[in-house]
């Protein structure tokens, strides 16, 4: 009885934990932006203490939104060090003018890459249209400078 139970629980575990991981996206640029849309995004809470459309550095536009997934908004509320596996950092890219340009995107893959802090990079165009993604060598050079940070610039997490 006590092992029909024990055995009863081990598999809605790992039936649950597979059917989670199911749902997030392979690191492939279609799957995460099909993911995003479909998870709306937009709808997630924004990197905490910035607004929308605040202004931006080189090289990513003038004004910038920055949604995080849940997980990645706890991580970085708690200065958990790091953003955990599987989290989102999502960057809309903006004119002046207020028209969006650009989405880049942070994807973490625990073991993607373990030399750019296992980011999987992401940039694309408001159509769609894939303009770099994987382990992108632009990106990681010049976010380098912020690895201590888990590779990211605009606040910290620790
Ligand atoms: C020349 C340096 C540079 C390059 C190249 C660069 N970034 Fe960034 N990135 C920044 C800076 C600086 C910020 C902070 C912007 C801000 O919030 O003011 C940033 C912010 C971000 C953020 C929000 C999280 C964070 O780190 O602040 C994402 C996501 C991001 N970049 C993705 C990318 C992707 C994807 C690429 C490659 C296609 C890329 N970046 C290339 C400098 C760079």
């Amino acid at each position: 009885m006590v092992l029909r139970l024990s055995l009863t629980v081990a598999l809605t575990l790992m039936l649950s934990t597979s059917v989670f991981a199911a749902n997030l996206p392979d690191t492939n640029g279609k799957a995460v932006i099909e993911y995003l849309n479909k998870t709306d995004y937009q709808g997630w809470q924004l990197w905490p203490g910035k607004t929308k459309l605040y202004k931006g550095t080189h090289p990513h536009g003038a004004l910038l939104t920055t949604y995080v997934s849940s997980g990645a908004y706890k991580a970085i509320e708690g200065k958990a060090g790091g953003i955990p596996n599987g989290e989102f950092i999502v960057k809309e890219n903006y004119t002046p003018e207020k028209k969006l340009a650009a989405v880049t995107v942070m994807y973490k893959q625990q073991g993607y890459s373990p030399d750019g802090g296992d980011w999987y990079w992401l940039k694309y165009a408001p159509d769609g249209t894939i303009d770099k993604e994987g382990k992108v060598d632009g990106c990681i050079g010049c976010h380098r400078a912020v690895k201590n940070n888990d590779w990211l610039f605009i606040g910290p997490v620790k």
